[in-house]
């Protein structure tokens, strides 16, 4: 879609973008005109008070950019309940990343209790402005920390935040690997590109792209650096990391040639990252091998990858629809709706996935018992 035919924002939001734009330029002027994209994505995403997630847009459920899992209802955290209440042990913590609006929390902790199942929940989140959301909204037990816990036991809960992270962006020509930057041309933002270098050149190498043409996409040190810190911190237990992505073989496939880098404003898809910075979601998708290959070699285990409707349904989300009554349309028919989200291969079922990692844990996970594809990591 292109960026001329999005909605206008009002004028406060378009002041909030012109102050961030403002600190783009600033540091762009500093930096020889050139950073990179994974540094914009950074300052886009949570620059303090201005960045996308640390501002305060609307961003969640009808009024905001999109919606996610939790946002749609309970039925989510229940299922993803069974799991967790599974994998918890007496003196265990739930420790959720990036916890959005805080519904993802609300419906677990709930659900982890009525299965009896005491344990703390506690929340890492970046962003200063959803954490004060977070609390408004959970008035349970939940706990927020500001950095990971030294050890940790129990399980981590990452849902759709790894997206989320500052990724690079590269292009793979006959003349050798580019790094996609930001610059200013013409006062605007631009794509500037340069040979890659150091980490960067060395990750992007390791895919070992075939550019008989220009082939272009993404890749998060960000994202494999954050996966190296909690299995690092994981004495016991699991990290669920639940996102929209592929095994590496099928982000970095020939016919992707453009990558996965998308924009969500308003309900609307897009590819330009520099359309109202600050106002505008910005994501890639998630290379769940490369998660793998990092959790591995901290010593963790692939416990299970599956797509999400295979999770669900072998968590037994349709259990749980079973206990309503379909005759009781007042309430099935919302569950209803709320599963064929989740679970139909055209909303969230096939492009979103689950991927177990875990130490010191019995690799026999409810959620991958049918239809998991760890072997496609
Ligand atoms: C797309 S939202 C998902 C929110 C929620 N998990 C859900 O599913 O509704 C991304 C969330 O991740 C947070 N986030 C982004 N990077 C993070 C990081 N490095 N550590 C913790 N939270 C982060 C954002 O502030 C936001 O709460």
């Amino acid at each position: 879609m292109p960026a001329a035919t999005l909605p206008e924002p009002d004028a406060a939001a378009r002041c909030a973008s012109d102050a961030l734009l403002a600190r783009i330029e600033q540091e762009l002027r500093g930096g020889g005109n050139w950073m990179s994209f994974a540094r914009y994505m950074a300052l886009a995403l949570h620059a303090p008070g201005l960045g996308y997630y640390a501002s305060g847009a609307a961003k969640f459920g009808a009024a905001g950019d999109f919606v996610t899992a939790p946002e749609l209802g309970s039925l989510f955290g229940r299922t993803l309940a069974r799991q967790v209440a599974d994998l918890l042990r007496p003196g265990d913590a739930v420790l959720e990343f990036g916890a959005g609006s805080g519904a993802l929390a609300g419906a677990l902790s709930e659900a982890l209790e009525a299965l009896d199942v005491r344990t703390e929940y506690l929340i890492l989140e970046t962003s200063a402005e959803l954490a004060e959301r977070q609390r408004a909204r959970l008035r349970t037990s939940v706990r927020w920390i500001d950095a990971l816990p030294e050890t940790f036991s129990g399980v981590v809960i990452a849902n759709e935040v790894l997206d989320a992270m500052p990724a690079h962006a590269l292009a793979w020509t006959p003349q050798g690997v580019l790094e996609r930057g930001v610059c200013l041309e013409n006062a605007r933002l631009a794509w500037c590109e340069r040979l890659a270098t150091g980490e960067v050149l060395a990750a992007a190498q390791a895919l070992q792209i075939e550019a008989g043409e220009r082939y272009e996409s993404e890749l998060s040190l960000a994202a494999r650096a954050w996966l190296r810190t909690v299995a690092e911190r994981l004495t016991r237990g699991a990290i669920l990391v639940i996102d929209y992505g592929f095994p590496m073989h099928e982000v970095y496939h020939p016919q992707r040639s453009r990558g996965t880098l998308m924009c969500h404003y308003r309900h609307r898809a897009h590819g330009d990252p520099f359309f109202l910075p600050g106002l505008q979601d910005i994501t890639t998708h998630v290379d769940f091998s490369a998660l793998a290959r990092v959790a591995e070699a901290g010593g963790l285990e692939v416990l299970g990858y599956a797509n999400q409707a295979q999770f669900l349904v072998n968590c037994g989300i349709t259990e749980l629809l079973g206990e309503v009554a379909a005759s009781d349309a007042r309430r099935y028919a919302p569950l209803a709706a709320e599963a064929q989200m989740l679970l139909s291969p055209t909303e969230m079922g096939e492009l979103f996935k689950v991927l177990a990692l875990g130490r010191g844990v019995v690799p026999k996970l409810r959620g991958f018992t049918e239809g998991g594809r760890a072997h496609t990591l």
